[in-house]
């Protein structure tokens, strides 16, 4: 079962951030995904039109698809494209739950905050333990916000916080957490939360430069994306930059 992972496109009226947008759906097209899920940050400027543009080309995969906003969304513009697919509730964060086929659940977490850029997890977590005491398939979470620390300089002031209280409702649920994905800072990574497998995927956008420990490599990286495969039980997460 294939999971394909997409993040940051940040869609804003022009037509650079859809092309980069299709070229990585080109790639994804012969993969065939169960399901597609989108880590935020899918529009930044003309939101409303750029939603519809966004959402036409994931209708176009015929595959099902799930989103969750970020800090550049417009929430009142993200459920007026997408809440009627996602039975989204008037007043409330913008999370979503889905089976994929019978073996996996997906988990989409809302941690944003209005007008911030950092999020927080703790409005959600009692959300979170209900849906994590079912009884159910394993889950994959996916957010937009880190809340692992990343060590990219400036990057980990918009952290989302609440992390430990996160992890705590992920240690304590039922059902079994297999890995929590996210995306944000526009580059992939590979770490751990709450002992579990914890991943970061690149932007479909313009990516950030791997700056560590002051150094800067100056040169940006393609547009990407994941694909998570769970098989047997065993989730394992592949990165793939498209150029
Ligand atoms: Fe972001």
């Amino acid at each position: 079962m294939i999971v394909a992972q997409l993040s940051d496109i940040h869609a804003d009226g022009s037509d650079g951030p859809l092309d980069r947008l299709d070229k990585v759906l080109r790639w994804l097209k012969p993969m065939q995904p169960d399901a597609i899920i989108v880590s935020g940050d899918l529009a930044e400027l003309e939101h409303r039109r750029s939603y519809g543009e966004v959402r036409d080309r994931l209708e176009a995969t015929q595959a099902p698809f799930y989103v969750v906003p970020g800090n550049v969304d417009d929430h009142h513009e993200m459920r007026m494209t997408f809440g009627s697919r996602f039975d989204w509730p008037d007043e409330d964060h913008l999370n979503c739950t889905a089976r994929v086929g019978s073996e996996l659940r997906v988990i989409g977490l809302d941690v944003t905050v209005a007008g911030a850029h950092h999020g927080d997890a703790v409005p959600v977590l009692e959300w979170l333990a209900v849906e994590l005491n079912t009884g159910g398939a394993p889950v994959l979470i996916f957010q937009h916000q880190h809340p692992f620390l990343c060590g990219i300089g400036g990057k980990d002031r918009n952290i989302c916080r609440g992390g430990e209280e996160l992890a705590q409702v992920i240690n304590e649920a039922r059902d079994p957490v297999v890995a929590l994905t996210c995306g944000h800072v526009h580059r992939p990574m590979f770490t751990r939360f709450a002992g579990r497998p914890a991943t970061m995927c690149p932007s479909v956008a313009r990516a950030n430069r791997l700056r560590l420990d002051g150094k800067d490599p100056e040169i940006s990286d393609p547009p990407g994306l994941l694909l998570h495969h769970f098989q047997d039980d065993r989730l394992v997460s592949h990165v793939v930059m498209v150029d």
